[in-house]
């Protein structure tokens, strides 16, 4: 299979591994040099990813037959549209199907036209003076969004980044004043409980629910500080979370499953992974957001422990069949802490001099993903964004937790941060803890 991949990061570089797994033959854009992909891949562009008319080029060029894409922005400006229009098939959602994510007003419209469960309370809004009056008197505490994308940092929470009204007004102010994420505002009902992450692949019709994930959106250790695109996430041996019960799971799949449903008889049928993120509530699972790609970095510790040929679920997303009618995932966990540039979350200090051995790492019974990173010379430096994500993974968590760590010693550079208490027991049980409290147990 000849493979156009899209996106520098490890996401990405986690589904080029999958991929080269499966003996693709891939021809990779990425605006950074990342040495994971660019060691798997038979050739490389380093262009701006949502440049449709180089990617398509590209991809002319070297007669690819599938294309995959990780970020979201170059689903929103329409690549996977540009693509299709010259006969590659692609295992990616079109800017109509990836409004999902790119429309946070179009998703939860969606939910609600379709009756389907797990939505909050909200109201969107193009005015600043209708949202800051709307805002005064909504019975509920709320977190304020941005409508469109933000790299997964637009949003604030009462009770978390918000700690009165004048500070959500105050927010409400900035996000229309400063154009962010579209200069539009959606006010939604505080959902208060314990998140996790339930992706999917699907062709539009039938999906392969992926194992849970818990993401860790905190810059700092015990969950402080700014939110920040992921610091690291964890998944079990039997596909669960320690605080997800079988059938909390089974509601998350089947609200992912109807949104999928829903957008075909929209006339924008779906093609892809699609991640749904959840707050799990004393009422069972409710929406927070659904992304129309993998998580970053959820998509590491399902790649790494994902057992079926990537290329074959790749060909079923873009339209094809699927030989072994099941996609299985070995029955791991897996602890992901990703080193990132000091400062990431507020101000990234980038361009320091970043190091790895591999070899040493290959050892430990973790795996390396490499992200934002660049060469400069000889040498391979920090980028502004998440540097390196190291997946441990065991029989149990804490044995995964364990080799993440031993993975962690061997990336060395002077100005980083790392979550370590991500996939600690600690951590967890306090997870288990919050539930339990929750659901009044
Ligand atoms: P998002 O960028 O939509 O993933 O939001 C970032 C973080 O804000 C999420 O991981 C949640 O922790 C929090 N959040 C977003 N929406 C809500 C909501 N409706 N209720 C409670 N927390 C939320
Ligand atoms: N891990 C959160 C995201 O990918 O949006």
């Amino acid at each position: 299979m000849k493979i156009l991949t899209v996106g520098g990061g490890a996401r990405e570089h986690a589904a080029v591994e999958a991929l080269a797994r499966a003996n693709a033959e891939i021809f990779a854009v990425m605006k950074n040099s990342n040495p994971g992909i660019a060691k798997r891949a038979k050739d490389v562009l380093l262009a701006s990813e949502d440049d449709i008319d180089k990617i398509c080029d590209f991809a002319i060029n070297n007669f690819v037959e599938y294309a995959f894409i990780g970020p979201e922005a170059p689903l929103s400006s329409g690549v996977v549209d540009a693509l299709e229009h010259i006969g590659i098939k692609c295992a990616s959602p079109t800017k109509d199907a990836a409004r999902i994510e790119t429309s946070k007003t179009f998703m939860r419209n969606l939910v609600d036209k379709y009756r389907i469960d797990g939505n909050l309370g909200y109201k969107s809004f193009d005015n600043e003076a209708e949202a800051i009056e709307y805002v005064k008197t909504v019975p509920y505490k709320v977190a304020i969004k941005p409508v469109g994308l933000t790299g997964g940092k637009g949003v604030k929470v009462q009770g978390d980044q918000l700690t009165n009204l004048d500070e959500t007004i105050a927010y409400i102010k900035e996000i229309f004043e400063g154009n962010v994420g579209g200069g539009k505002v959606i006010i939604e009902e505080k959902a208060e409980g314990e998140e996790f992450t339930q992706m999917v692949f699907t062709n539009g019709d039938e999906i392969y629910p992926m194992p849970l994930v818990q993401d860790h959106k905190r810059a700092y250790e015990g969950d402080l500080g700014p939110n920040t695109g992921g610091m690291g996430s964890y998944s079990d041996a039997n596909h669960l979370l320690p605080f997800v019960t079988e059938e909390d799971r089974q509601k998350s799949i089947e609200i992912v499953r109807a949104i999928v449903k829903a957008l075909a008889s929209e006339g924008c049928t779906y093609r892809g992974t699609m991640y749904g993120q959840f707050m799990l509530t004393k009422d069972g699972p409710k929406i927070i957001e659904i992304n129309a790609r993998f998580g970053d970095p959820e998509a590491m510790n399902v790649l790494t422990t994902l057992q079926t040929d990537f290329s074959e679920i790749i060909k079923w997303m873009a339209g094809g069949k699927l030989k072994d009618k099941d996609v299985k995932f070995a029955n791991k966990a897996t602890v992901c802490k990703y080193v990132v540039p000091r400062g990431y979350g507020v101000k990234s200090e980038a361009g320091h001099t970043i190091s790895i051995d591999l070899d040493s790492i290959a050892n430990t019974g973790s795996v390396a993903y490499f992200g934002n990173v660049d060469k400069n010379g000889g040498k391979l430096v920090t980028g502004t964004s998440r540097s390196i994500g190291i997946v441990g993974v065991g029989d149990t968590l804490e044995e995964a937790e364990r080799n993440c760590e031993a993975g962690l010693c061997y990336v060395k550079c002077d100005a980083i941060a790392v979550r370590h208490d991500i996939g600690t027991a600690a951590l967890i049980q306090k997870r288990i803890d919050h539930m339990k409290q929750i659901r009044g147990q």
